[in-house]
């Protein structure tokens, strides 16, 4: 039987001990363990540091805490040597290889804590640009897990839409929470339109260095956003410019991601949703608290100034949301 030792005291810890048959569990690390420090479920409790002169075959990290991999990577605990476990109702040991973590990113079906180890492996974790990108966003796809749990717990009725899709990173993940759920799926799918980009330069919402910087998002298509997409059935794509793409669509919406960037067609995309969307649905509005989208902002505001107030919750996640939901 392999020896382990879990790296955490915590009640996931324990749990994760009390379940699991697999491996001869070792002791317990604990980043502030001291010389005085007690037993945890009977067994020792052990400073990371102590590992360099301990034989084991794994550590099982039993926490979400980026820290701790840090940590294990300061001390050359190779990769390989390590294993997550992490909450999807009941709690599972992933027992696998690393290379596991790698196939998961690109299968969306997978609970989303498979994206967060992802990002936390060795690689991404020596690069903290690379860990905080767009791409792992954790906060984020947290939150939109937590958001479609509550739309499905409280049968909230409605479709989807995500309007900036670029190339569905995002839309990919609504999807895959959604499976029996229409997705909608607006974007130009050749990037933004020049007149909107030049409204916010020119009212100093946006710097015009942050376009000449960027690819401007038009590289993207269709076929390549539908290919990514789980359940591709569900999904309508609506190409073409905000709001005429809609052509006179009716639908009622549980949930709708708008990550557009721009002034014009953020305050566009919410004069059509909010009206629409359920009550308990949400609103999931990309850039509210982003510095350099500060077009954003300016429409909520304008949209609050002509129909009241929103309740908007905001959201520490890279693009700085917030949530918009209705009451009933
Ligand atoms: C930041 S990207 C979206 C990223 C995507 N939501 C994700 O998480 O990966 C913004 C997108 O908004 C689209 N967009 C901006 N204004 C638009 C408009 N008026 N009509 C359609 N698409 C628009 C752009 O083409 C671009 O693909």
């Amino acid at each position: 039987m392999d020896s382990v030792y879990i790296y955490g005291t915590g009640s996931g810890a324990r749990k994760y001990f009390n379940h699991q048959q697999q491996f001869l569990v070792l002791g317990f690390i604990d980043s502030n363990a001291t010389a005085n420090s007690t037993t945890f479920c009977n067994l020792p409790v052990l400073a990371p540091t102590q590992l360099t002169e301990l034989a084991f075959d794994y550590i099982i990290l039993a926490n979400e805490y980026a820290a701790t991999f840090y940590t294990l990577r300061d001390l050359s605990i190779p990769l390989e040597k390590i294993k997550f476990i992490y909450y999807k109702g009941l709690m599972e040991v992933v027992s696998k290889e690393s290379q596991y973590y790698f196939e998961q990113y690109h299968n969306p079906e997978q609970p989303l804590a498979a994206y967060y180890s992802l990002a936390m492996s060795y690689q991404h974790a020596a690069n903290l640009e690379s860990l905080y990108s767009s791409e792992f966003d954790y906060v984020r796809f947290k939150l939109l897990e937590l958001l479609a749990e509550q739309i499905q717990k409280q049968n909230i009725n409605g479709n989807l839409a995500e309007v900036g899709v670029f190339r569905g990173t995002f839309a990919r993940v609504i999807n895959s929470l959604f499976a029996d759920r229409t997705l909608y799926l607006f974007d130009t799918f050749a990037g933004f339109n020049p007149t909107e980009r030049e409204t916010d330069i020119q009212q100093g919402y946006a710097e015009p260095a942050f376009f000449t910087r960027s690819n401007n998002f038009a590289d993207t298509s269709v076929e390549l956003v539908m290919q990514r997409m789980p359940h591709p059935t569900r999904c309508i794509p609506k190409v073409g410019y905000f709001p005429d793409s809609l052509e006179g669509l009716e639908d009622q919406f549980a949930l709708v991601s708008i990550d557009v960037d721009l002034y014009t067609p953020m305050l566009n995309a919410i004069e059509y949703f909010y009206p629409r969307l359920a009550a308990g649905g949400y609103l999931m509005l990309h850039d509210y608290n982003h510095a350099e989208f500060r077009g954003v902002k300016q429409a909520v505001a304008d949209y609050e100034a002509k129909h009241g107030k929103l309740a908007k919750v905001p959201v520490p996640d890279q693009g700085g949301s917030i949530i918009i939901t209705k009451l009933g």
